[in-house]
């Protein structure tokens, strides 16, 4: 047996690396994705193989993360629930995908991961290696009762490593779970948990790495412009930038400015509803941005109906669904619709604030002159729109005449 270990040096990731050698006697290989989560990565190698790993793989999935995930994902403007940029979500596909890549190289039947039976990581790491190879064994620790009456609790953690040597810093646990990649951080659990809990207090604020707390933020608004071209941000300040580059200065620019804070609960996949808190400074300008330029090039009625789609889009990716074949569908009407968004956008940034301040394009629709150019005269005449809301009307005064008028208050 050989076992493909998503790893990431934690407590959590190297107590099972130990648990999967001893328990099934396998071939243990540990994979860490540097997916902008800003964490030293450098040491894990030697570190996985002291703890049991034959081989060890870093990958640095920056660039791809931002422009085969994120930016397909800011392409369609999904958004969970009204509140939620998606950021841990639509790393997990990513994450897995690399994983199954490392499986198929070395050979190996299975694949692991640490994530609990609780939340919706789970769920995206299995239907991501479903999707990509249908035949791999899967082994989450976190789902088997003989492991989860090994580790009740941290301390048991602790007492394993300590027994068999292996190597994890003593860190105070933090009072909450993060998670940080290039598009955001979240906080959840521990204190979190009391959705009444305020955590923005200055007891608190410690909390937050990404940005600057909105009332901390400079008293002088900073003008920001972002280039797209096919619904894709291409420069910042006229600067040509990589997507990853890209969003790592509107992560700075952002979050000097206290931008993209959310504090809100959401609907896991698994039922349970759950409190989390977000930093997404970049993500959240760059959605915003690209909305202006679509207003100048997209037609109402794709507009409208990308639209609509956004929430069967986000919980998609949400759920896990990354390589299915409904968001594939989905994801080709919204690239259909992007051909045309090419524009510039002027943000200015203030305490928190995103403020439009301007939008421009080649291929805009937005023409005041339609209604009066000598040539289009004929395309909008004045009087037209009287038979137009005659017949739009038709309907409701025949519901006024068989049924009544409309309840109103
Ligand atoms: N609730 C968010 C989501 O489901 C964040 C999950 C954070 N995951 C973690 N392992 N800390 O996307
Ligand atoms: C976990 O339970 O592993 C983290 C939280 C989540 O996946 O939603």
């Amino acid at each position: 047996m050989k076992i493909v270990l998503a790893y990431s040096g934690g407590l959590d990731t190297s107590v099972i690396v130990k648990w999967l050698k001893e328990t099934y006697d396998a071939e243990i290989i540990t994979f860490a994705a540097d997916v902008g989560q800003e964490e030293e990565l450098k040491g894990l190698d030697k570190k996985a193989k002291k703890t049991g790993a034959s081989k060890h793989y870093t990958l640095d999935l920056v660039e791809e993360f931002a422009s085969d995930f994120i930016f397909p994902m800011i392409r369609a403007n999904a958004i969970y629930e009204g509140q939620y940029y998606l950021g841990t979500s639509i790393a997990r596909p990513l994450i897995a995908k690399a994983q199954v890549d490392i499986a198929h190289k070395e050979k190996a039947d299975t694949v692991a991961h640490g994530a609990t039976g609780k939340g919706n990581d789970q769920c995206r790491f299995e239907l991501t290696y479903m999707a990509l190879d249908p035949k791999l064994q899967i082994i989450a620790p976190w789902k088997m009762e003989e492991y989860r009456a090994l580790f009740p609790g941290r301390a048991e953690m602790i007492a394993y490593c300590a027994e068999h040597k292996i190597p994890v810093e003593a860190s105070l646990k933090k009072p909450y779970s993060m998670d940080r990649n290039l598009l955001h951080i979240s906080y959840e659990a521990g204190i979190l948990e009391d959705p009444w809990f305020d955590p923005t207090t200055e007891a608190n604020k410690g909390m937050f790495k990404l940005s600057v707390s909105p009332e901390d933020a400079p008293d002088k608004p900073e003008y920001v412009e972002i280039d797209f071209e096919a619904g894709n941000a291409v420069a910042v300040n006229g600067k040509k930038l990589s997507p990853g580059k890209l969003l790592k200065a509107l992560n700075k620019l952002g979050g000097k400015h206290g931008i993209g804070r959310v504090d809100l609960v959401e609907n896991r996949f698994v039922g349970m509803k759950s409190r989390g808190v977000y930093e997404t400074p970049g993500g959240t300008i760059l959605m915003q941005a690209h909305r202006q330029v679509e207003s100048l090039t997209l037609d109402r009625e794709v507009l409208q109906l990308r639209d609509g789609l956004i929430p069967k889009y986000a919980q998609l990716v949400y759920n896990g669904f990354w390589f299915a074949p409904e968001r594939e569908a989905l994801q080709a009407l919204v690239d259909e619709s992007q051909r045309y968004v090419t524009g510039t956008v002027r943000l200015k940034l203030y305490k928190g604030n995103i403020i439009t301040c301007g939008r421009k394009s080649k291929f805009s629709m937005y023409d005041d002159k339609i209604a009066s150019m000598e040539g289009v005269k004929s395309w909008y005449n004045q009087s037209d729109a009287t038979g137009f809301i005659r017949l739009n009307g038709l309907r409701l005064r025949a519901r006024n005449l068989a049924q009544g008028g409309p309840k109103i208050g």
